[in-house]
């Protein structure tokens, strides 16, 4: 049996150089955090960008890089400045971005960025054939890389192939405006097997692939040449055990040993007791509906005022891909929101909004997961949303209440928790109503529910689900070739 190669644009770290010495600087997004679970337990290697451009490596650094990579099992694909702002802030984050999560009027088709695509899709599946050979299984993710898997199979016809897509897959009416649309899923049909987050998501791309290409698609299966193509839908869990014992442990912290975060935030609980905190937690994103958020929270607040000092919100942005102009206006439109929202509402002892733009360490997360009362996640569109059920692995007690949009896929496996239309303001604050007011009962029997559900359809039982039904699906394969 040979070696898991992973191969994702992040890698689980992202280097830093400051004052000539490198940083490793743990990678944020739900792939990142996810597949870091799996890939440290086993002897993967992770092909992927180190977060610096050639331009920014110093020759001399260059071998201190390599090294500080191969400790964390990952190996690098050289970007320069050109191709990182024609591959990733462009064709990725300007076109598939947008129009995979139905931002129709954010999308750019620009032909220069899908040529630098297609460029860096080829310097991603040169990598994986350098460091792999036929009994090797190459695990390929996420929208970034979506050629890489014909590109693969081409060199190595025989080779084992998965792709996992982490955001939606849109529908025919929406994906069909992509002038390189049959590049795009001809490259993902290099792959044995091709995995989405929802059923939905599947059932959207087999219907592509019947009306772009014409291909005999029997249930899941599509016939392809001399190949069977699988599509699943495989939910993607979180690090369960990680999260509740990291809880765990957090609430049996002395006070000496609580982080500046957390004596802040008991410094509050304590100056107000019945104060109620509502936590969201997103990369700053305008797919993560933050805005539309800040907005049914003016809302709310004018519509129950008896609220006012009784509540308050903790917007967590992480900054994410701040050279995209989408992107850098949302960061203006939030800033001046918060700032408006709160110069209006606030009073003498209260403040309604507590905004963080920066990415925070774990043990800052965990703070803010079991400190808060209620988590308020209301994505416009969202391929899974992680956040959500890494809140509920920290309720250790049990108690805590998760708002969550319907449009984010992990909507589809929670149903206990508040299921809200992200557009519905009316909806919204009747939901946060219902939160604050939520007998603890009530909490805790949603959350048992969806603690026995997060606990046991995991990351892990996730990756060992999609690599099983890979080597299936070549064993079929070989069975159906061998006819
Ligand atoms: P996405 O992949 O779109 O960013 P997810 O909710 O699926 O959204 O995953 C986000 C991941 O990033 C989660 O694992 C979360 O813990 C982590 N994360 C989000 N915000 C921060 C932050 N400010 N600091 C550190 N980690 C964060
Ligand atoms: O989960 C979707 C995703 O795009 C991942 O691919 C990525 O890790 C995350 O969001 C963060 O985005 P970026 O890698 O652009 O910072």
């Amino acid at each position: 049996m040979g070696k898991t190669i992973i191969i994702s644009n992040r890698l689980p770290v992202q280097l830093q150089i400051s004052n000539g010495s490198i940083t490793a600087v743990p990678s944020v997004g739900g792939l990142a955090t996810g597949m870091k679970s799996v890939h440290s337990g086993g002897d993967s290697l992770w092909i992927g960008w180190s977060g610096l451009t050639d331009e920014e490596i110093p020759k001399e650094l260059a071998p201190q890089i390599d090294k500080a990579l191969a400790e964390h099992g990952s190996s690098k694909v050289n970007l320069s400045q050109e191709e990182v702002d024609g591959f990733y802030f462009g064709f990725s984050n300007r076109t598939i971005w947008p129009l995979f999560h139905y931002f129709l009027e954010y999308s750019e088709f620009e032909l220069d960025s899908w040529n630098t695509y297609k460029n860096v899709n080829q310097k991603f599946a040169d990598a994986v054939l350098a460091s792999s050979d036929e009994e090797d299984t190459i695990w390929i993710h996420d929208y970034q890389l979506m050629l890489v898997p014909q590109m693969v199979r081409k060199q190595r016809p025989n080779i084992a192939i998965g792709f996992f897509l982490h955001i939606p897959f849109p529908s025919y009416e929406i994906f069909r405006t992509l002038p390189w649309r049959e590049e795009v899923l001809e490259g993902l049909l290099g792959s044995d097997l091709i995995g989405f987050h929802t059923y939905d998501y599947e059932r959207h791309f087999l219907s592509s692939v019947r009306r772009l290409l014409g291909l005999e698609v029997h249930f899941n299966e599509i016939d392809v040449s001399n190949r069977l193509v699988k599509v699943d839908s495989f939910p993607m869990g979180i690090d369960y055990k990680k999260f509740s014992t990291a809880a765990k442990n957090h609430g049996n912290n002395k006070a000496s040993e609580q982080s500046d975060l957390q004596r802040r935030l008991n410094k509050h609980k304590e100056s107000t007791p019945d104060a109620k905190f509502i936590l969201s937690i997103d990369r700053l994103d305008y797919t993560k509906g933050i805005a539309k958020r800040l907005n049914a929270f003016e809302y709310f607040l004018k519509k129950y005022p008896e609220y006012k000092e009784k509540v308050r919100l903790i917007i967590l942005a992480v900054p994410s891909r701040s050279n995209v102009p989408q992107y850098q206006l949302l960061k203006r439109e939030v800033d001046e929101l918060v700032g408006r929202i709160n110069g209006e509402l606030a009073t003498v002892s209260w403040t309604p909004i507590w905004y963080f733009y920066r990415s925070l360490p774990f043990e800052n997360l965990i703070d803010l997961y079991t400190s808060s009362d209620i988590a308020w996640l209301t994505p416009i569109r969202d391929g899974m949303n992680l956040v959500a059920k890494e809140y509920i692995a920290t309720r250790t007690d049990k108690t805590g209440v998760l708002i969550l949009s319907e449009m984010a896929g992990s909507a589809n496996e929670m149903n206990e928790a508040l299921l809200i239309n992200p557009n519905n303001f009316e909806q919204i604050s009747e939901s946060l109503y219902r939160a604050i007011n939520m007998p603890v009962e009530e909490q805790k029997e949603r959350n048992s529910q969806l603690q026995k559900r997060l606990e046991r359809y995991n990351v892990e039982k996730w990756a060992n689900d999609f690599m099983t039904s890979l080597r299936e699906q070549r064993e079929l394969d070989a069975i159906n070739i061998s006819r």
